[in-house]
């Protein structure tokens, strides 16, 4: 059997082979929660006044995102990606704003070695929804501070007419690369019901959970976007 490289591993590559090294960006004015810019509530879900709060990215790619909580929330934001492209990308972007860090690593691991504790944990499309959630969930949960937000945002189960599981195995999805290849990816795909069972036994709780539809798509949900709080 021949090693294949993770489908992030090559997003990355061919995005990188394709725009060159990562150059300085502003941050970006609204935090998005799904792939169409505007759609849904912005950074507000993880707080009003996030000035000074530590929070965690799971899964960050670019980190346009922890960016945006940095430089116009004024957090302190960490931004985790298993890909060192993305957090070279991340870096040439944002390494900037003093108040963002950029880190390679598994989110879990991550989660497993780190004492710190934070004020919210999030993940657009990222870690959430990719990995073992009864692993995830609970190593999440165990960094939170008491009150704290966990929110995040996973393509919808009924993106494509399908249903959402019924049990609590990933199931074979794909990701599109930048060439316009297909990749296989496992992912959870559950409907709000199934998260909330998994974020009780873990000692979170859902405050919410919206279905995002894009405004000129038909008439499914794209994206699935999940607010929970540390009990
Ligand atoms: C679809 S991209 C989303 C990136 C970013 N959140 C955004 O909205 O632009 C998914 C990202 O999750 C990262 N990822 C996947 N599994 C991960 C894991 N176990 N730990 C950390 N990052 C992971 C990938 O490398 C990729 O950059």
């Amino acid at each position: 059997m021949i090693a294949q490289p993770s489908p992030w591993y090559t997003h990355a590559a061919q995005r990188m082979a394709a725009t060159g090294p990562a150059s300085t960006l502003r941050a970006p004015s609204r935090m998005e929660w799904s792939t169409h810019r505007g759609l849904g509530p912005g950074a507000e879900v993880l707080g009003t006044d996030l000035r000074g709060r530590r929070v965690l990215e799971l899964g960050c790619g670019p980190g346009h995102n922890a960016a945006h909580l940095a430089e116009r929330g004024q957090a302190v934001v960490t931004g985790i990606d298993l890909v060192g492209l993305q957090i070279r990308r991340a870096r040439g972007h944002y390494g900037h704003i003093g108040n963002a860090a950029f880190i390679t690593g598994h989110a879990l691991h991550y989660l497993q070695a780190t004492s710190g504790t934070f004020d919210a944990v999030y993940s657009v499309f990222g870690a959430v929804g990719l990995v073992a959630p009864e692993l995830l969930l609970a190593a999440v949960s165990r960094r939170l501070k008491p009150h704290a937000v966990l929110a995040f945002s996973v393509p919808h189960p009924q993106r494509a007419g399908g249903l959402a599981s019924t049990d609590d195995r990933p199931r074979q999805d794909g990701v599109t690369m930048p060439d316009g290849t297909r990749l296989p990816v496992a992912r959870w795909e559950f409907d709000a019901d199934r998260w909330a069972a998994h974020l009780t036994r873990t000692g979170l709780r859902l405050t919410s959970a919206l279905d995002l539809r894009h405004p000129h798509g038909d008439h499914r949900p794209t994206t699935l976007l999940i607010t929970a709080r540390k009990h």
